[in-house]
């Protein structure tokens, strides 16, 4: 259990990834707060946490509306707080976004985390878990990604995390009593085993789970599935899908190695599940669990995506003792269910 005395911030807890990583983190017994500006999350997921962990639990949460941009709302947050670790997932996240917009990226998420770290080194609290991604990796030449693979960069948003990555292992080289975790996310999908948190994009979904999702609930017609020319067993991509609800726990096993582990220095981990589907499995798994049929459409390639992407898991597996426990029909047992109960994600039926 987490010690009484152990709080975390958490930024961006009010997101996807965020949202189920502090359900965990209650459970575990640490207190939690929340930064959050909410400009791509709504309030109502921190309400729904507060649902899900019961009055008790919902004592040790706080939320602050705030921006990582702005130095004031982090030194009123870090005056008010003593916070013993940051895990740290506040930023944007669409690839054809931050082509089309850099700035806001490297806004977002360049300068929120330069200003996190500054204000994180003022008050002493030198333990961060940061979220990275497989986007390090690229197109990878071999597979599975092992985490001592060359790192690329093929879009700005891309190249903000490899820029962070790099920060941060400057920053622990020039002040090595930062301890810090860099954890590489797969291809994070599902919800809470509840139904009552989940992904919930603006917009038409980028990605392909929640895209397959809209088009079950009916708010989008068919599923273009982009690629039927790879060489693969059904022509179509292949990826590590990673149930969000392991994801969390991957948090919690990464903080409880920094508490422990004096030396760490900064470490990168992949959380993937070492396990590749196709575009077409993911599919299939998702009538199966939902009951209802998917009709797709066999587009070309989408630029910039690899054909095969998956993770090496030996590294997490070994040192942080964390090994994701759910396979696909899970995934998507529990993504259909947070969809059927909440077709319009947090909010009624616009
Ligand atoms: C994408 C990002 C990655 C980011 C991750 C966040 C790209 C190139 N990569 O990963 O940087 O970290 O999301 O979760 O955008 N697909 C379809 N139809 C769709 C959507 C997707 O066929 O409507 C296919 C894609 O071609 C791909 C697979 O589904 O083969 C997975 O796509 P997606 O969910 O967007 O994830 P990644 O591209 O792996």
């Amino acid at each position: 259990m987490g010690s009484e005395e152990q709080t975390i911030l958490v930024t961006g807890g009010a997101g996807f990834i965020g949202s189920h990583t502090v359900v965990q983190l209650l459970k575990e017994g640490f207190r939690v707060h929340i930064i959050d500006n909410l400009d791509n999350s709504v309030i109502e997921a921190v309400e729904r946490v507060k649902e899900l962990v019961g009055p008790q639990l919902s004592k040790k949460l706080r939320f602050h509306l705030g921006d990582l941009r702005n130095k004031d709302d982090l030194e009123k947050l870090f005056s008010q707080s003593r916070f013993d670790a940051v895990i740290h997932f506040a930023g944007l996240k669409a690839v054809g976004e931050s082509v089309a917009y850099p700035r806001r990226y490297f806004d977002n998420n360049l300068v929120g985390t330069i200003n996190l770290y500054e204000i994180m080194a003022k008050y002493n609290c030198k333990k961060m878990v940061f979220s990275s991604s497989a986007t390090v990796y690229g197109q990878p030449e071999k597979i599975p990604c092992v985490e001592d693979f060359q790192l690329v960069a093929l879009n700005p948003y891309g190249r903000t995390k490899l820029f962070l990555e790099e920060i941060a292992r400057d920053i622990q080289k020039a002040e090595p009593d930062w301890r810090i975790i860099l954890l590489r996310y797969f291809n994070p999908v599902g919800a809470h085993e509840s139904g009552k948190i989940g992904e919930d994009p603006k917009g038409i979904p980028n990605n392909l789970m929640p895209y397959i999702q809209q088009v079950a609930v009916g708010r989008l017609p068919e599923l273009n599935v982009y690629g039927h020319d790879y060489p693969t067993k059904d022509g179509t991509a292949i990826r590590d899908y990673i149930h969000v609800m392991d994801l969390a726990d991957g948090h919690i096993a990464a903080l409880r190695k920094l508490f422990m582990t004096d030396n760490i220095g900064c470490k990168a981990y992949n959380l993937g599940t070492g396990q590749g589907s196709s575009v077409l499995e993911m599919v299939a798994a998702f009538e199966k669990a939902s009951g209802k049929k998917i009709p797709i459409k066999l587009c070309p390639r989408r630029p910039g995506d690899a054909t095969v992407v998956y993770a090496s898991t030996e590294k997490a597996e070994k040192e942080l003792g964390w090994k994701a426990k759910y396979g696909i029909e899970e995934m998507c047992r529990d993504q259909w269910k947070w969809a059927s109960t909440n077709p319009w994600g947090y909010q009624s039926k616009p």
